[in-house]
């Protein structure tokens, strides 16, 4: 069940059954040569929206740019200012939590987000401390590549090529759901340099080709059959388990 498809009064109902969703949090920004710019945007989103339509619960519009300065040498990539992304979470926590939600469960594809999805959380409970009376909301993030049995089915599949930016499972996830938008190009060499993240020229000069430690051409959409199955399978035991809380 997706939100941007429903009308208000299913929302309503959906409202008396349940006050849990999950919110798919991405970025749009470079995967190297082969990697769509939206893969992390569209990997949680695809992942959570098969999970609802197989357990029935809501998935909201996804949150689609984040965190992603350093990739800015890289045409097409959009950023956020940390602080802006902070003050964005909170508004659209806000306004589930004003409809009725209690449990918003955010579903991350970008390692960049974590400490500022951290951050904007933070900035919801404080609110809730400072004023009696408002609602309790619990929110939780969770990387898809973290989600149960995914990170073992990752390692058993592409071991040290995997990396970090770029990685052969995150481009087989789109080239598996999206195969009409599979890119070939060299990457030279086969397995990116890897090192630390600081500025957008910093990036550029130590990762030519905006991959970080990984070997894309490894991806593969048998692969990425099977991340998205273990992905979308504990999507549905650990939304379930939070809806519980
Ligand atoms: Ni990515």
């Amino acid at each position: 069940m997706q939100l941007q498809l429903s009308t208000w009064p299913e929302i309503e109902s959906y409202l008396a059954i349940s006050k849990a969703l999950v919110i798919p949090i991405g970025s749009t920004e470079q995967h190297g040569p082969t990697g769509l710019i939206g893969t992390d945007a569209l990997c949680p989103e695809l992942i959570a929206r098969a999970a609802g339509d197989e357990a029935g619960f809501l998935v909201a519009p996804t949150f689609d740019v984040g965190v992603a300065q350093h990739h800015m040498q890289f045409p097409g990539t959009i950023t956020l200012r940390p602080s802006t992304m902070i003050a964005a979470i909170r508004d659209w926590a806000d306004s589930l939590i004003h409809h009725g939600f209690r449990r918003l469960y955010w579903l991350n594809g970008h390692g960049g987000n974590i400490a500022t999805i951290n951050a904007a959380f933070a900035e919801v409970y404080h609110e809730k401390s400072f004023a009696a009376g408002r609602p309790t909301a619990y929110c939780m993030m969770r990387n898809w590549w973290e989600l149960p049995g995914v990170a073992e089915t990752c390692k058993a599949l592409f071991s040290a090529e995997e990396g970090n930016h770029a990685t052969p499972s995150e481009i087989s996830l789109t080239r598996y759901l999206l195969p009409k938008t599979y890119k070939v190009a060299p990457l030279s060499p086969p397995v990116a340099a890897s090192g630390p993240i600081h500025d957008a020229e910093d990036f550029k000069r130590r990762f030519p080709d905006g991959r970080i430690g990984s070997d894309p051409s490894r991806a593969s959409s048998a692969a990425g059959g099977q991340i998205y199955t273990v992905a979308v399978k504990g999507l549905i035991a650990e939304f379930k388990a939070f809806e519980a809380t």
